[in-house]
C-alpha cells in the first residue's frame, strides 16, 4: 500500500536526484528515510517507534496528523508512551507563556531517557519555534535535539528528517515566512469518521496582544478546489463529519485570485454527498458576514454551535486590543444569529487583564456574559508576549487583581453554561457517536449538533454512526441518557 502511494508519484523509475517540485520531493524523501530507517531498525534489532505530542490548538493538531502520515509512511510504528518512544516529535504552542514552560519541563525529562536510549532522537517543531529567542535557547541549552522546523515548512518533515539521520547532526531549518501551500501529502486521521480540513493559514488581525500572526505568518486561503477534492476524498473514506480550520475563517477566499466568500466556500461543501455535518472555527465578529448566518439558517449541513471569541466586553479594551467591533456591534451581531438560528450554540474566549483593563472594563466583560449566555467560554488570563504591541502597554494589570477577577468570570461562566446545557433535559437529539467513555467502558459518547457531549449505553460498534439518544439527566456541561432506537445510519 504504501510502496502504492510513493510509487503513484513516480510513473517511471525512482529518480536519483531530489525532484524539484512538491509534492513529488517529499515522497522521494519518504522513501529514503524508509531505507534509513530499515538500516537503524535492523541495528536497534526492533521496530522503532514514534510519539508525535501535541500542543495548543486545532491548526496544531491538524498539523500533528500530517506529521504522523509521513511518520507512518516512513515506516515508524506509533507508541502512545512519550517515555517508551524512539522518536518524540513536540508540536509546540507560544500562545500564552505557560504553554511554552510545560514544553521546557517536558523537554528536560526526555533529555534523561535519551541518555539511556541510543537509539533515540527528539523533534521540536510548531509555532513557538518561529520565536528567534526560543531556537538560540534550545541550541544553547538543549543540545540532544535533534531537529528543529517552524510553521511554515512542515510539509518538508521527511527531508529534515533523512538529513538528520544520514547527517547525523542537529538540524534547524525554520522560516521566516512563505506564500506556499503544498497539498497531497500523506495524513493520519485520529478519528475515522471526523476530521478537521485547514482552509487558510496565517492572520493578518494583529490583535495587540497576540503572537498567532507572528509565528503563523500571513493569511493564505487554499483554493476552493483544493478543499472541497480533499473533503470528497475523506468523505468516500469514511468521514461524516469535518471541521473547517483557520484562524479567521470569515475571511476566507478574500486574498485568493478570484476572490469567494466563507459563505459561498460552505455552500459548495454542503453539495458533497455522503457529508453529514459542517463545523468550523475560528470566526472573527469583525467578519461575520449576513451572508454567513443566512448560509448558516438555511443549511442542513452545518451544525448548531458558533465559537465567537469576544475577548472583551469593553469598548475601550476591544479598541485597544485591535479587535475593530465594540460591545454594542458584539451583541447585535449575537442577536442577528439567534434570530436567523434560534437554537445556535454559542461559545467564546476570553481574556481577563489585558494591560490597562480597570474593574469597570471589567465589569462589562461580565455584563456580556451574561448578556449573551454561552454555552461554554475559555478564559485567559492575559499573558505578555514579547513583541506583540500589548506587551510594551503601560498598566500592565497586577496579577492578584487579575487572579480575583479571573474567579469570579470562571464562577459566572460556569453558573451560566450549567443553566445552557440544562434547556435541553428530556429532550431527543441526534448525536454522532464517537468514542468509548473513558471513565465506564459500558458507555458510549456522542456529539450533538451544538457541541455538547451525552454519555449513554452502547457499544464500540456505534462508533462513527449517528443515533438519537434521550438526554435523561444533564450533569453541568454534559448529559446522561440513552439511546431511542437503533443505528439511524
Ligand atoms: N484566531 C482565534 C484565536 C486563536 S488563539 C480568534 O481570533 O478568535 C485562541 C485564544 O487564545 C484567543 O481567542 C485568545 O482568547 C487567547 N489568547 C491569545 N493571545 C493571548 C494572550 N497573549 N494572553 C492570553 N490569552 C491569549
Ligand atoms: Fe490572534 Fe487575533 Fe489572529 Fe485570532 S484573529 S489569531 S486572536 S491575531
Ligand atoms: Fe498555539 Fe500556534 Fe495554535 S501559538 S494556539 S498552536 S496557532
Amino acid at each position: 500500500m504504501t510502496e502504492d502511494k510513493i510509487q503513484k508519484h513516480f510513473m517511471e523509475e525512482f529518480p536519483t536526484e531530489p525532484p524539484v517540485s512538491e509534492p513529488e520531493r517529499q515522497y522521494y524523501f519518504i522513501q529514503r528515510a524508509r531505507e534509513d530507517l530499515k538500516k537503524m531498525s535492523e541495528a536497534a534489532g526492533r521496530p522503532l517507534t514514534f510519539c508525535v505530542t501535541t500542543f495548543g490548538c486545532q491548526m496544531n493538531a491538524r498539523d500533528s496528523e500530517k506529521l504522523v502520515g509521513i511518520l507512518e509512511e516512513i515506516g515508524y510504528i506509533e507508541e502512545p508512551d512519550e517515555e517508551k518512544a524512539d522518536f518524540v516529535i513536540y508540536n509546540t504552542c507560544t500562545v500564552r507563556e505557560n504553554a511554552n514552560q510545560r514544553v521546557y519541563g517536558r523537554l528536560g525529562q526526555l533529555g534523561r531517557i535519551k541518555k539511556k536510549n541510543p537509539h533515540m532522537m527528539i523533534a521540536l517543531c510548531g509555532c513557538m519555534m518561529q520565536e528567534p529567542e526560543v531556537v538560540e535557547k534550545l541550541k544553547k541549552s538543549y543540545r540532544f535535539v535533534d531537529l528543529i522546523f517552524g510553521t511554515h515548512n512542515i510539509f518538508k518533515f521527511a527531508e529534515l528528517l533523512a538529513t538528520r539521520m544520514e547527517s547525523g547532526d542537529m538540524v534547524i531549518d525554520i522560516w521566516k515566512d512563505t506564500d506556499k501551500i503544498v497539498e497531497d501529502l500523506p495524513s493520519e486521521r485520529k478519528y475515522s469518521f471526523k476530521s478537521g480540513v485547514n482552509i487558510m493559514f496565517g492572520c493578518n488581525n494583529f490583535c495587540s496582544y497576540c503572537i498567532v500572526p507572528y509565528v503563523r505568518g500571513r493569511e493564505r486561503s487554499r483554493n476552493p478546489r483544493a478543499i472541497i477534492r480533499e473533503i470528497e476524498r475523506l468523505v468516500a473514506d469514511g468521514v461524516v463529519e469535518v471541521m473547517l480550520l483557520g484562524q479567521n475563517v470569515n475571511s476566507y477566499g478574500k486574498t485568493l485570485e478570484e476572490p469567494i466568500t466563507f459563505a459561498r466556500l460552505l455552500k459548495e461543501i454542503e453539495k458533497i454527498e455522503g457529508l453529514e455535518r459542517i463545523r468550523f472555527m475560528t470566526s472573527h465578529p469583525k467578519d461575520l458576514s449576513d451572508e454567513l448566518i443566512q448560509v448558516m439558517a438555511e443549511s442542513k449541513k452545518i451544525c448548531t454551535h458558533l465559537h465567537l471569541p469576544v475577548q472583551s466586553g469593553s469598548t475601550r479594551i476591544l479598541e485597544k486590543m485591535n479587535r475593530r467591533y465594540t460591545k454594542e456591534g458584539y451583541l447585535e451581531l449575537v442577536r442577528k444569529i439567534r434570530a436567523a438560528v434560534p437554537d445556535i450554540s454559542l461559545t467564546t474566549d476570553i481574556i481577563v487583564g489585558f494591560p490597562g483593563e480597570t474593574e469597570e472594563d471589567f465589569q462589562e466583560t461580565l455584563d456580556v456574559v451574561r448578556q449573551v449566555r454561552y454555552d461554554s467560554a475559555f478564559t485567559f488570563i492575559y499573558s505578555r508576549r514579547t513583541g506583540t504591541p500589548a506587551a510594551v502597554m503601560k498598566d500592565q494589570v497586577p496579577e492578584d487583581v487579575v487572579k480575583d477577577r479571573f474567579n469570579r468570570l470562571l464562577e459566572e461562566v460556569q453558573r451560566i453554561s450549567a443553566e445552557m446545557c440544562a434547556r435541553y433535559e428530556g429532550t431527543v437529539q441526534r448525536v454522532l457517536v464517537e468514542s468509548v467513555n473513558e471513565h465506564d467502558e459500558s458507555l458510549m459518547t456522542g456529539r450533538m449538533s451544538g457541541n455538547l457531549l451525552v454519555h449513554f449505553p452502547g457499544d464500540a460498534s456505534l462508533i462513527g454512526k449517528f443515533v438519537d439518544v434521550s438526554l435523561d439527566e444533564c450533569r453541568g456541561f454534559y448529559y446522561l441518557g440513552k439511546m431511542t432506537e437503533g443505528k439511524t445510519e
